[in-house]
């Protein structure tokens, strides 16, 4: 029963995916390219993308140190070397661009999408096997075709997949080695404002992925937090990444990450990857994770089992960036984020109300 199930999702999915290749060419397509490593093994190149697990970076480009704004210590090339295959990013509307922000364009500002996404793309080309999601949250309701523009401008439309609905069941996605096949390596979800009609690889978050809550600050759980579906269909996502309240603000909690990224333990990912499972009768697909390198690969030992594949990689991922416990000073790292020096942590925190944002960044010493 579960057998035929699958077999028709995936036949479905086989189906769905032909229009995007014209007749005369599907032969030697299929017989010349054939993807046989699919996101770093073979054994995944027949799996549904939607059967797959992912690490992803909460803020993925909200890189730096010593920073409250800050939720990585690496940027996004060293991030996907290293085996990230979502990035989560907040996008914000500035003077009529698209720009990478954190709450606030004056709190944490990581440049404009167009530029983001250039970098993508050049990490896509250079790595043609693989295949990646990005996840927008629209935090200002920018339209659908605002970013569509930034796609076009990065060449970047060219290899999205474009789904055949608007909403698919969680089997009904292709198989990896289909989308490398097809070209059509890049996977983004927008969380508000999509219209598949007018752009249809910008897809509906939340009729497809749903999500546990966000911001926890105590333990994590697996119930539905938000969606727009039967979450009993849909992808869905782990939000894992702990939160200290700071005078009430939500701020990762660095001192615990080793913790909260191990692939067991108490409060750690492969805990309430293990708990959701049981809960939901499958494992997640998404694992958001803040500063992915502390457990050094934990989290991808975590989403290789899930996978069924070894963790076994070749070089080991980066290491954590020495923060103010060490040091004196703050670096800003690969963006253009005002950097918050140690010893001004009050500014950081004032900062951090949105309502002062104005003046506080340019308090900082
Ligand atoms: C990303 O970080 C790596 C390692 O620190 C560095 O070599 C590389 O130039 C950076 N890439 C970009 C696009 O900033
Ligand atoms: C995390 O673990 C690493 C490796 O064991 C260790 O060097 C580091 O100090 C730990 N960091 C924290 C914040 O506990």
């Amino acid at each position: 029963m579960q057998f035929t199930t699958r077999f028709l999702a995936i036949l479905g999915a086989v189906l769905a995916s032909q229009p995007v290749v014209h007749a005369s060419s599907l032969v030697s397509r299929t017989v010349e390219k054939r993807a046989t490593i699919c996101n770093g093994y073979a054994e995944l190149c027949e799996r549904s993308y939607g059967s797959l697990a992912y690490v992803g970076t909460h803020n993925s480009y909200a890189v730096g140190v010593n920073q409250l704004s800050a939720n990585q210590d690496h940027n996004i090339t060293t991030q996907l070397n290293d085996g990230v295959r979502l990035l989560q990013v907040q996008a914000h509307l500035e003077n009529g661009v698209i720009r990478l922000c954190h709450t606030s364009c004056q709190l944490f500002d990581g440049d404009t999408f167009e530029k983001y996404l250039g970098t993508v793309r050049t990490w896509l080309d250079a790595n043609p096997n693989e295949v990646l999601s990005i996840l927008i949250v629209n935090a200002d309701n920018v339209p659908a075709g605002q970013y569509a523009a930034a796609y076009a401008a990065t060449g970047l439309d060219s290899i999205s997949y474009r789904p055949p609905n608007p909403a698919l069941g969680y089997l009904e996605w292709p198989t990896l080695g289909e989308l490398i096949d097809s070209n059509q390596r890049l996977v983004t979800f927008l969380s508000t404002t999509a219209n598949q009609a007018e752009v249809p690889y910008l897809i509906d978050q939340f009729t497809n992925v749903w999500e546990t809550a966000f911001n926890v600050v105590t333990s994590f759980d697996c119930n539905v937090n938000r969606q727009n579906g039967d979450p009993q269909n849909m992808l869905y996502l782990v939000n894992h990444y702990l939160d200290k309240l700071l005078l009430g603000q939500p701020v990762p909690f660095i001192e615990r990450l080793n913790e909260t990224n191990a692939a067991s333990g108490p409060g750690s990912l492969g805990e309430q990857v293990e708990r959701c499972s049981g809960q939901h009768g499958r494992p997640p697909n998404f694992l958001l994770v803040d500063f992915y390198e502390y457990g050094g690969g934990s989290v991808f030992q975590v989403a290789s089992q899930i996978n069924g594949v070894p963790y076994d990689p070749v070089t080991p991922v980066a290491r954590p960036q020495p923060t103010s416990a060490g040091t004196q000073t703050s670096t800003p790292r690969g963006n253009n984020a005002q950097p918050f020096v140690q010893g001004s942590h009050l500014v950081a925190l004032a900062s951090l109300f949105v309502g002062s944002v104005i003046v506080a960044p340019f308090l900082v010493l």
